[in-house]
């Protein structure tokens, strides 16, 4: 079989990106950037990363040194010829469970990486939200466990004082794609990276609501119309409308948020 050809490289002005299924030269295994927001990912995967955070805002902000984002590969940790890090579940069942010994020894080889809150990406664990990008964005960095199979040996979620992240309420076949989410989010919030500080002030959750509906040209699309309050040009009506539609659609859409947001207008 042939090889696909590479995609050619784009310029983004400051150096070549290229698409790529290889671990990404934006990653760094030093930790060379002092004061820069750092995501250190133990996975057996590490050629899913950066993935979807090497493209777009959080790719920029990567090159352009805003944060910094490194891989340990669990498997490097294994043991026997097949560097096994799994085994069979004490007590029987299906599937295999990831070693404690094994995560172990690779957790301490990322705390000497850098500091930061241990998550491991688990469906059993507290739901992300934008309060918890929030946090994470003060921290000086996180580690990210992804695991794989049935999950990680409980042991060593206890020992280290794990915290348990979970996407939402379904199950995924490993925490890659769950830990990109989360970092994604946290990496906007970081300061210089959005472009436009104001928009993530003004987005959903921000403010406890949902945000309002947006619209832009053109005017008259199939007959559907954008609302005229918008095109008035009368900065004062337009942000009354938002703030209404924000608040009709929470409390459409999330009962739970919007009691709330009720609750803290007192
Ligand atoms: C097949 S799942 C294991 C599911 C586990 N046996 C259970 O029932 O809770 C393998 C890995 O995918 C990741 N994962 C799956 N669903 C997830 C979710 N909703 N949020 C975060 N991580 C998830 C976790 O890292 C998990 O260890």
């Amino acid at each position: 079989m042939t090889q696909p050809k590479s995609p050619p490289s784009k310029s983004h002005g400051r150096k070549a990106v290229r698409p790529t299924l290889t671990p990404q030269p934006l990653m760094t295994d030093t930790p060379d950037l002092h004061d820069v927001w750092r995501a250190s990912v133990i996975t057996l995967f590490p050629e899913m990363f950066p993935g979807v955070l090497g493209g777009s805002l959080t790719g920029r902000a990567l090159k352009d040194g805003k944060w910094q984002l490194d891989t340990v590969h669990l498997r490097d940790f294994g043991e026997g010829r097949h560097r096994n890090v799994d085994d069979t579940p004490a007590g029987g069942g299906a599937g295999m469970v990831l070693r404690a010994d094994i995560m172990g020894r690779a957790i301490e080889h990322a705390l000497r990486k850098g500091p930061g809150p241990l998550i491991y990406l688990s469906p059993r664990g507290r739901r992300f939200d934008q309060a918890m990008a929030r946090s994470l964005a003060t921290t000086p960095g996180a580690i990210f466990i992804c695991g794989r199979f049935e999950g990680l040996d409980q042991r060593v979620i206890e020992h280290y004082g794990i915290t348990e992240v979970s996407l939402g309420d379904f199950v995924m076949t490993g925490g890659e794609l769950a830990a990109q989410a989360v970092i994604d989010a946290t990496v906007r919030l970081l300061p210089g990276v959005l472009g436009n500080e104001a928009s993530a002030e003004e987005e959903s959750f921000s403010n406890g609501l949902l945000e309002h509906p947006h619209y832009t040209k053109p005017a008259d699309w199939h007959g559907h119309k954008i609302p005229d309050v918008l095109l008035s040009g009368h900065h004062g009506e337009i942000a009354k409308w938002r703030q209404a539609q924000s608040e009709a659609i929470t409390r459409a859409r999330r009962p739970d948020l919007w009691e709330a947001w009720l609750a803290q207008q007192g």
